[in-house]
């Protein structure tokens, strides 16, 4: 029996696009964005669901993002550029602590959104939509001081985190006084994201009541962005909270939480990334050869940490099978180790998997989010293709690279 991803094998899959290969499953993430979106609704404010497309970005993923009628978090002039050629400016929060002037800019004469982390960027807003003559939305992302436990790696909201201002600070005072002052700048709301893979809803709940106390010193109605942070299930021990219920408790929180502050806001906003692209995503490698060690059985891998840096990064871990021989027992304790050279280019450590030969297919799951964006180029590997499949159909919607393009910045 072979595993299928849509109504593919994955042998079909490499057969026709070759390895290492990402495979979305369209249909999955167009589901999981409807189960965000047609839970996340309140008689009481507006919503709003965004794509974080830092964990995927790509020219096919901002179409099907706006086909979804969602909008996207984008963090750079790059992600900008992409996600404004097919979603309504409108829909587009820029994050980020260090925008150029240059992407500043950009963003202005486009019309987008902006969080803004810092008192310099405040500062830099005003200038430029003064100069731009141009008004600007302005959210302000805050650090609620809410630590989400979660890997050291990717908590972003405690008292010295690079993200965001205390509310109790100087540098956030000034800022809403700039933003007060100006004549281009309009205060739309406050962001926070208190990290990011979590289980436990109560770092959101934290976070929600505490914006929504400090939302009491404002006459207006304001956008409330939540951020993103919604685990995923990577391996069996991940128990992630499902995507309508994540909704539908927000929604309830925000509801209680603004009945019990007497406050009301004009939006509650959410922006989920690993969610709604990491369980969609596969990753297939051919296995080449493979390895005796006296402690170790090795399976060498068509691919590895630059397609994959996670393991590496984060000592992230994945489940994987060999996808041509699923009624195969698992009779091999064996490590997935890529083809760069560097020893800690291990995929998976010492998972159960069966017996393997070269030119089988391994099939790597959750592998959609930070993946492919987090590629690089480590010993000229050329990034690899990427496919959707929807039910019977499949299309390639990134080329693999080819050696040409590896240099074609290059100059003599
Ligand atoms: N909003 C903001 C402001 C963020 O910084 C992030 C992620 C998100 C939303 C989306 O969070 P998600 O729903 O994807 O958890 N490279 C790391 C993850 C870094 C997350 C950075 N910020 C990893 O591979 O685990």
């Amino acid at each position: 029996m072979e595993l299928k991803i849509g109504n593919f094998t994955c042998s079909e899959l490499a057969a026709k696009y070759g390895t290492p290969l990402y495979v979305y499953d369209e249909a999955l993430m167009r589901h999981i964005i409807r189960l965000y979106k047609n839970n996340l609704v309140s008689d009481k404010f507006e919503t709003l669901v965004l794509f974080a497309s830092k964990a995927f970005a790509c020219m096919a993923m901002y179409k099907l993002v706006h086909e979804e009628g969602i909008g996207s978090d984008v963090v750079s002039g790059g992600e900008l550029y992409a996600a404004l050629k097919y979603q309504e400016p409108e829909k587009i929060f820029f994050h980020g602590n260090n925008k150029t002037m240059q992407e500043i800019e950009m963003g202005i004469n486009a019309g987008v959104k902006f969080v803004c982390d810092n008192l310099g960027e405040a500062e830099m807003l005003r200038d430029a939509s003064e100069r731009l003559k141009k008004k600007v939305d302005v959210l302000f992302r805050l650090n609620v001081g809410v630590e989400a436990h979660t890997h050291k790696f990717i908590v972003t909201a405690h008292v010295d985190s690079k993200f965001g201002m205390l509310m109790s600070s100087d540098d956030l005072k000034k800022s809403l006084e700039i933003v007060e002052k100006s004549e281009y700048l309009n205060l739309a709301g406050f962001h926070s994201h208190i990290g990011s893979q979590i289980f436990d809803p109560s770092g959101f709940y934290a976070a929600i009541d505490k914006i929504v106390e400090f939302l009491k010193g404002f006459d207006k109605e304001l956008i409330l962005n939540i951020g993103g942070g919604y685990g995923v299930k990577y391996t069996d021990e991940d128990k992630p909270i499902p995507y309508d219920e994540i909704s539908k408790m927000l929604i309830k929180h925000t509801e209680d939480a603004l009945e019990k502050n007497n406050v009301k806001i004009k939006a509650l906003v959410i922006e989920p990334g690993r969610s709604i692209v990491g369980e969609a995503g596969y990753t297939l490698y051919t296995v080449g050869n493979t390895k005796k060690t006296p402690n170790r059985q090795y399976y060498f891998i068509d691919g590895g940490m630059a397609d994959n840096i996670r393991p590496a990064l984060y000592q992230a871990k994945y489940d994987a099978v060999i996808a041509n021989k699923m009624d195969a027992p698992k009779t091999e304790t064996v490590t997935l180790a890529g083809k760069c050279c560097e020893s800690g280019d291990l995929i998976i450590e010492d998972i159960k998997m069966a017996k393997a030969e070269r030119g089988d297919i391994v099939c790597v799951f959750t592998t959609g989010a930070y993946g492919y964006s987090m590629s690089s180029h480590y010993n000229k590997a050329q990034t690899p293709a990427v496919v959707f499949v929807n039910g019977d159909k499949d299309r390639l919607v990134i080329k693999r690279e080819s050696y040409e393009d590896l240099y074609r910045n290059d100059c003599e």
